[in-house]
């Protein structure tokens, strides 16, 4: 078999394949769907004001649905790698098309604009990244969010063990060239709830809380 073959499937294209069903999928799959994303729209009080979201690995705009019902008129920029899971999003929030910019493109390589957030958020798209990958994006968030911003991070979580396994696998993919480090493939290196928080230390963010624990996600609310 031709070893490209046997690779990990690109995170774009991996993506574009299962927008369609990529709701219902969640809905099904992740343990107390509705408490998760409610958690992750908890720190944003109820406002009318326009406040400004940058929305990380945004998909089909799942947490939009919570965070809207908190700030009906806050103004979206959403970031995702496929374009298929950014077409649903705009259909499904098409009422709002004037407050949602959709962005094409990788939040690892893209720059934001500096002190121009009130919050950014990012839901179940980390997971996928080295820590190094990590702190530097969070270096990019830190600069792009107001002074008092918020910084809202949902994501997987695995015990110890389980995160080494996971890293394990995926290291071991890179030195066979199945993963290249230029390019990003859908591959799943969970942290646990004590590397995510050492990391966030790591970045600098001193004023972290962890808001919602379930039996495999956390979200976390950093303060800047
Ligand atoms: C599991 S989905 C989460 C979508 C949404 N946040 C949610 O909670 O339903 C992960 C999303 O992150 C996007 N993604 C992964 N890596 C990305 C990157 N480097 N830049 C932009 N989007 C990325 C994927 O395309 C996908 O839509």
């Amino acid at each position: 078999m031709d070893p490209i073959d046997d690779r990990p499937e690109k995170m774009k294209e991996f993506f574009d394949l299962r927008a369609d069903s990529y709701d219902d999928h969640m809905a099904e799959y992740v343990s107390n769907y509705e408490g998760f994303y409610r958690a992750v729209a908890e720190p944003i009080p109820k406002t009318n004001k326009k406040i400004k979201l940058l929305n990380l690995g945004c998909g089909t705009g799942l947490e939009l649905e919570y965070i809207f019902a908190k700030a009906p008129n806050a103004l979206v920029t959403g970031i995702d790698l496929s374009q298929e899971m950014l077409d649903l999003l705009l259909d499904k929030y098409k009422n709002k098309a004037e407050q949602i910019e959709a962005i094409k493109g990788s939040y690892l390589d893209l720059d934001f604009k500096k002190e121009e957030y009130d919050y950014i958020v990012s839901v179940m798209s980390l997971h996928h990244f080295l820590p190094e990958v990590k702190l530097e994006l969070y270096n990019k968030i830190w600069a792009a969010l107001k002074p008092g911003g918020k910084y809202i991070e949902g994501d997987y979580v695995v015990t110890e063990d389980k995160e080494a396994e996971m890293l394990a696998d995926y290291k071991e993919q890179l030195q066979e060239n199945k993963v290249l480090n230029e390019d990003l493939f859908h591959l799943d290196i969970p942290f646990s709830i004590e590397t995510q928080q050492g990391l966030f230390e790591k970045a600098g963010f001193t004023d972290f809380e962890l808001i919602f624990e379930g039996d495999e996600a956390g979200v976390y609310f950093i303060k800047k």
